[in-house]
């Protein structure tokens, strides 16, 4: 993030002498990506290191681990995660979708908060959430966020945190990148600022509400996931939630879909210009995250709104619908559907859907989903999402399905 905040009382100089309260010397943490490089917040802590652990850490039985499929043949896959039964809390209710090398991609459907002494940390990867039903509270040492529908929530590798639910269940689509993720550089000026034609604007998102130190003695558990999917508990001997203040450009924050700007063309526009999030060194590792949202389409009297067939050979392709409205699944994506279309295989409109798309010219759509190219990273489907699998979907385009095409 270029935006760089100060929350509570720290030092005008980093790493000096500062105290907590009277004899009380604050303790400085770093908490940083990219080796030293990259973005960092410096932290500061009422009176004890986050080491010092109570007892030693062990191994849970909680695996989420994505588990690899007998070698199928090459195919496109349509998941149903709004079928999913709500389970467990934001960390136990995950469910593997699909894989790469540093991308992982769950669906998660929770219906428990996590307990007040019990606390989270992603050591693989960076998250990037979107918010598909329910509400709540990311809770981290940098303050509180609340979330929502439609909302996309950011929150960087070895933050600390819990989720408060404020509704019965909670769905949400939940990206791990092994990079860190942020705005997609080419909205971006410089000097890290969004352009003035940029469809998002950097400054519209939510920062976490900065809350009192926690200066309390007592065993806090912190449940951190590694190793692709393993979980160690940790049992501190205070609140992890002990920061008399923060500063710096890392730290959790929200970016709702009602702030993604679009842009409209006369004639049909490409997912760059409705990209949002970026990971990696794009073209080479990581992925682009886009958010189809409704718009404007294209007006030129002879446009085609509907998509062209496409295969971007170098990219894996998911796509998330949060509604059912995009024009180009119609009749066969539900809310929740997820697609997964591997680089190797063309997707296209199904049937008349391109001729049917004339009527949209010029029209104010209302579709919602989110899309994510891997940049030469293949992924596999994870065994566990099996059940929720439509096994018909291979041949979905050859279906005499009124309405129905292919993004
Ligand atoms: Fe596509």
């Amino acid at each position: 993030m270029s935006v760089i905040l100060t929350r509570g009382r720290v030092p005008r100089t980093p790493h000096t002498e500062f105290y907590s309260e009277p004899e009380v010397l604050a303790l400085e943490e770093i908490h940083g990506v990219m080796g030293f490089s990259g973005d960092w917040s410096r932290k500061y802590h009422y009176r004890k290191y986050p080491t010092q652990l109570i007892r030693e850490p062990h191994r849970l039985p909680l695996d989420l681990r994505p588990q690899p499929l007998t070698p199928l043949p090459l195919q496109p896959w349509h998941l149903r995660t709004g079928r999913l039964k709500a389970h467990g809390d934001v960390l136990s209710g995950r469910l593997p979708l699909v894989y790469g090398t540093s991308t992982f991609i769950f669906a998660a459907r929770f219906e428990r908060s996590c307990p007040a002494d019990r606390f989270i940390r992603n050591g693989d990867g960076h998250e990037l959430w979107f918010v598909q039903e329910g509400r709540g509270l990311l809770a981290s040492e940098y303050g509180v966020l609340p979330f929502r529908p439609g909302q996309y929530v950011v929150v960087p590798k070895g933050t600390t945190y819990r989720v408060e639910l404020e509704s019965e269940e909670c769905a949400l689509l939940i990206v791990e990148s092994r990079y860190p993720i942020h705005f997609a550089p080419h909205h971006l000026n410089k000097s890290g600022q969004a352009t003035l034609m940029a469809p998002i604007v950097e400054t519209e998102v939510e920062t976490p509400e900065f809350r009192p130190a926690r200066d309390e003695d007592g065993e806090f558990r912190i449940w951190t996931k590694h190793g692709g999917g393993f979980t160690t508990e940790m049992s501190l001997d205070h609140h992890p939630f002990d920061l008399i203040g923060w500063e710096g450009a890392l730290y959790p924050f929200t970016f709702h879909t009602d702030e993604q700007h679009p842009l409209a063309r006369q004639i049909h526009t490409a997912p760059p210009t409705r990209q949002t999030f970026e990971s990696g060194t794009a073209p080479h590792s990581g992925f682009a995250v886009c958010t189809f949202k409704g718009q404007i389409e294209g007006w030129h009297p002879r446009d085609v709104p509907a998509p062209y067939a496409h295969f971007n050979v170098d990219s894996d392709e998911v796509m998330f619908f949060s509604n059912t409205s995009y024009g180009a699944r119609k009749g066969l994506v539900e809310p929740g559907s997820f697609t997964f279309h591997p680089g190797s295989l063309p997707h296209s409109p199904h049937g008349m859907a391109a001729k049917r798309s004339f009527a949209e010219r010029g029209k104010l759509s209302d579709y919602l989903a989110v899309m994510l190219d891997t940049f030469f990273e293949p992924l596999s489907v994870a065994r566990q999402a099996l059940g929720i699998a439509d096994k018909d979907y291979p041949l979905s385009w050859n279906r005499d399905t009124q309405g129905i095409s292919a993004a």
